[in-house]
């Protein structure tokens, strides 16, 4: 059984402290929802945790089954069984779909060996009718011209092929219709197993309908200030985030500071304007 533990993570982007003392631990057959408004730190985590090079980790620690996952390059933690579905999946003209998924698979697997085509191909197959996606979408340059939603199904096509053992998903949720959330829902929930360690993120608590979660953390500048079970998330659902901000006294909950964010910046400048 997998475990992956955060423990008091620091990390920041560009000079500005993004995570500030993130601890979880998720184990095999769980699943953790993180909730929490807008520009909490809920996506650097994500982004942290698979070794996206723009972020610098300062202090803390991040371990795989005891491993040390911040000395491992991002195609090694891939390899060992991290697995990240992005908020805004990249588009890449030039590789086909099934390439890319056909390589990560190898990837996976020792020296030399390669994942049998046939069996690779009927396994694509039955994931495609089973996310009800386009059966060219395989075919077509990983994520060019995608639909939002397309982008979406096709994380999850990703993460059924890949067979993780820790996978996030940050806010598969987005871009998708109810239709859409409960086949994405109930993929989702097919793969739940001993083995898989789920991280959802989201801002709803519409998606625990379709994939239910056993803890919820909220995250407020850069930490995790609540845990709980479903019932913080209905109580968040009825009441929103206030109470929580209150009971940590917490006034912004934002990690970058409203003065510090360019947009405010953008809005004065466009106040200026139309006073003009
Ligand atoms: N690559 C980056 N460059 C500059 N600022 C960033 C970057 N990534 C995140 N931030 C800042 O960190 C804060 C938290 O962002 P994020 O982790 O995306 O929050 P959330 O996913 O909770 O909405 C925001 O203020 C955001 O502007
Ligand atoms: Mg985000």
């Amino acid at each position: 059984m997998a475990i992956l533990k955060i423990d008091n993570l620091h990390a920041r982007v560009e000079d500005q402290d993004i995570l500030k003392g993130v601890s979880l631990e998720i184990k095999g057959g769980q699943t953790h929802a993180i909730m929490g408004p807008n520009g909490t730190g809920k996506s650097t985590l994500a982004s942290v945790i698979m070794g996206h090079p723009r972020y610098e980790v300062t202090k803390g620690t991040i371990t795989l089954d005891g491993e040390n996952v911040l000395d491992m390059s991002t195609d090694e933690r891939a390899k060992a069984g991290l697995f990240l579905a992005m908020q805004s999946p990249q588009e890449v003209p030039g590789v086909t779909n099934s390439d890319f998924i056909k390589s990560a698979m190898n990837a996976r697997l020792d020296e030399g060996q390669n994942v049998s085509l046939f069996s690779f191909i009927r396994e694509l197959d039955e994931a495609v009718a089973s996310l009800k996606m386009d059966e060219n979408l395989p075919h077509r340059y990983l994520n060019d011209g995608f639909s939002g939603g397309e982008k979406k199904r096709n994380e999850i096509l990703q993460m059924r092929m890949l067979k993780p053992k820790i996978a996030i998903l940050d806010e598969i949720d987005s871009g998708l219709d109810i239709d859409a959330l409960k086949i994405v829902g109930d993929n989702v929930t097919a793969m739940k197993n001993q083995d898989l360690g789920l991280l959802l993120i989201t801002h709803y608590q519409r998606l625990l309908d379709y994939i239910s979660a056993d803890y919820v953390h909220v995250m407020m500048q850069g930490r995790i200030v609540k845990s709980g079970d479903t019932d913080l998330m209905r109580k968040i659902d009825q009441e929103g985030y206030d109470w929580i901000k209150e009971e940590a006294g917490i006034e912004d909950e934002r990690v970058v500071p409203e003065e510090k964010e360019d947009i405010l910046l953008g809005t004065c400048a466009t106040k200026e304007a139309l006073e003009k």
